[in-house]
C-alpha cells in the first residue's frame, strides 16, 4: 500500500496554491492522497496568520492529534505557513503541540521532500523557517485541484505594510516572478486542455517594479496572458487601489480573456481610518478610481474587503463605511472584525473599540452589503450570461455550476459532459450568492 497524505489549509488563494505545491512534492516522492485525514500517513496543515480564528483552529485541529500520534507513532504530521513565520509561533509549538514532526515556513517550502526524508530518517522535530528567500524557486512540481482552473503565482509577498495586516511580515518583500516563467506556466497548462487562469498575489498590481529592465508592469503581463492560445479566461487577484495604473485599466478593456471582475479592497470608507491603516488613498481617490475602471468595463462586477472596528473608529467613521458601500455598490464584500496581529503598527495605536461595538458594526455592514447584493444579482434576471462550466453542483448534484465571467456562481441544468465548455445561460432567477438559469445556446 502506497503511503498517503492529507492537507489541511487555511487562509488564503496563496495558501491554496502553495498546498497545490506541497501535494506536487509529496506525490514526486510517492506519496499519494488520502480519501480523508483520519487514513493519512502524513498530515500537513498549512496556516494562516491574518487573523486570530484561523490560528485558534490550528491549535485545536493538531491539538486532538495527540492520542491518534500515540497509537501510531509512525504518522508525520507537520505545520507550515505563515503562521511559522510569526515569532514564537515554532516555540509555542514546541511547547504545546510536542506531538509535531516537522515545521516549515513560507520561504522554504521548496525543501519540504528534504526535511519529511530527515523525520522519517529518525530526526524528531525536523524544524526549519527562513526569515526570507533570496530568490524565486521555480519548477516545484504541482498537483493542482482542478484541470480546469490554474493558480499561478505572479509575484509573492507585500511591500505594502497596512498598519494591521501580517502579511508583509510572513510573506516577505515584494519578488515578482519572471514574465518568461509565468508564461511557460500558463501555455502548458493550456496546452493540456486548462480553460481559466487566476494570477495571484498580495498585490498583483505591484507586479513587474523589482523586475530589472523596468519593462514590464502587470497590463503588459495581463496582455502577455491574454494571448496564450486555448486559455478561455483570465483573472486575478488582490489588486491595490495605490498600484493601479492605467495599463492596467486598458488591459481589462482591451483583452478579450480578461474577466471582467475586480477584487478591490477598501478596508474603510473614512478618510481618518484609511491614513490609519496605511491604505495611501482617500474616499473620494478610491471612488473616482472606481468610476475610471467603471467607464472602461462598463459591466464590471466589484468585490471587496473591508474591516470594521480598527482602532479609534469612530460611530462617524463607520458611517462613513456604510456611505462608500451604498455609493460603490458592490457586488459582494467580504467583511471582517479588525483582529490585532502581534508586531503590526496598529496595535500600538491607541482607543480599542469595544468587542459588542465591533459585532454590531459588522452586522449593520453586512445587512447593507448583501441587500445591495441581491439588488445587483436581481439585475441580471433576464440576461444572458457566458458561463464556463465547472461540472455537477456541490450543493445539488442533478445540477451542474459554473461561473460567470464576473466570477458569479451559476446553477443550471445540463449534462455533467459539458464541464469545461462555455455556455451561454439566461438567468432566471438571483439569490445574493448564486444564480439560477437555463442554457440557451452553444457559445
Ligand atoms: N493583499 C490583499 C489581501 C490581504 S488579507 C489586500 O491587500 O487586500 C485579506 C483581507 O484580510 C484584507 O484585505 C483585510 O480586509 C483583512 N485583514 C487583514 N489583516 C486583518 C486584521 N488584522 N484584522 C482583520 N482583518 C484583516
Ligand atoms: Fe496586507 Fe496591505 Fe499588503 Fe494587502 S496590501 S497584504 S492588506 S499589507
Ligand atoms: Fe493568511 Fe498568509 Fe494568506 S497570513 S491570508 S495565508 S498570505
Amino acid at each position: 500500500m502506497p503511503l498517503r497524505y492529507h492537507i489541511v489549509t487555511f487562509g488564503c488563494q496563496m495558501n491554496v496554491h502553495d498546498s497545490e505545491k506541497m501535494a506536487g512534492m509529496l506525490e514526486a516522492m510517492g506519496y499519494s492522497p488520502a480519501p480523508d485525514a483520519e487514513s493519512a500517513d502524513i498530515l500537513l496543515f498549512n496556516t494562516c496568520s491574518v487573523r486570530e480564528n484561523p490560528e485558534r483552529r490550528l491549535f485545536g485541529q493538531v491539538g486532538v492529534l495527540a492520542r491518534r500520534k500515540a497509537q501510531n507513532p509512525r504518522l508525520i504530521i507537520g505545520i507550515g505557513g505563515c503562521m511559522m513565520q510569526q515569532p514564537g509561533e515554532v516555540e509555542k509549538v514546541k511547547n504545546e503541540l510536542p506531538w509535531v514532526d516537522l515545521v516549515f515556513g513560507t520561504h522554504n517550502l521548496h525543501r519540504l521532500p528534504e526535511l519529511i526524508r530527515r523525520v522519517q530518517a529518525g530526526e524528531r522535530p525536523v524544524i526549519e523557517v527562513w526569515q526570507d528567500s533570496p530568490e524565486i524557486v521555480e519548477n516545484i512540481p504541482v498537483h493542482r485541484q482542478s484541470s480546469l482552473s490554474a493558480f499561478v503565482d505572479i509575484i509573492y509577498g507585500c511591500n505594502k505594510f497596512c498598519t494591521y495586516c501580517i502579511v508583509p511580515f510572513t510573506r516577505g518583500r515584494e519578488k515578482s516572478r519572471r514574465p518568461e516563467e509565468i508564461l511557460a506556466e500558463v501555455r502548458e497548462f493550456a496546452a493540456r486542455g486548462g480553460r481559466e487562469v487566476t494570477l495571484l498575489g498580495q498585490n498583483v498590481n505591484a507586479y513587474g517594479k523589482d523586475l530589472p529592465g523596468g519593462q514590464w508592469d502587470f497590463g503588459r503581463l495581463l496582455l502577455a496572458v491574454n494571448d496564450v492560445e486555448g486559455l478561455y479566461r483570465v483573472r486575478f487577484t488582490t489588486s491595490h487601489p495605490a498600484d493601479v495604473q492605467e495599463s492596467m485599466i486598458t488591459a481589462m478593456r482591451d483583452g478579450e480573456k480578461i474577466c471582467e471582475h475586480l477584487h478591490l479592497p477598501v478596508q474603510s470608507g473614512s478618510d481618518r481610518v484609511l491614513r490609519r491603516m496605511g491604505r495611501r488613498y482617500t474616499a473620494d481617490q478610491y471612488r473616482a478610481l472606481v468610476e475610471r475602471f467603471r467607464e472602461a468595463i462598463p459591466d464590471l462586477t466589484l468585490t471587496t474587503d473591508i474591516i470594521v472596528g480598527f482602532p479609534g473608529e469612530t460611530e462617524e467613521d463607520f458611517a462613513a463605511t456604510l456611505r462608500l458601500v451604498e455609493d460603490v455598490r458592490y457586488d459582494a464584500a467580504y467583511t471582517f472584525i479588525y483582529s490585532p496581529r502581534t508586531g503590526t503598527a496598529a496595535t500600538r495605536l491607541r482607543d480599542h473599540v469595544p468587542e459588542p461595538v465591533k459585532k454590531e458594526r459588522i452586522y449593520r455592514l453586512i445587512q447593507v452589503v448583501e441587500r445591495i447584493a441581491q439588488e445587483k444579482n436581481d439585475a441580471l434576471v433576464g440576461s444572458r450570461q457566458e458561463v464556463l462550466v465547472e461540472g455537477p453542483s456541490q450543493h445539488d448534484p442533478a445540477m451542474l455550476a459554473g461561473r460567470t465571467r464576473g466570477n458569479k456562481l451559476v446553477h443550471f441544468p445540463g449534462p455533467a459532459q459539458w464541464a469545461g465548455n462555455l455556455k451561454t445561460v439566461q438567468i432566471r432567477e438571483a439569490h445574493a450568492h448564486t444564480l439560477y438559469g437555463d442554457v440557451v445556446s452553444h457559445a
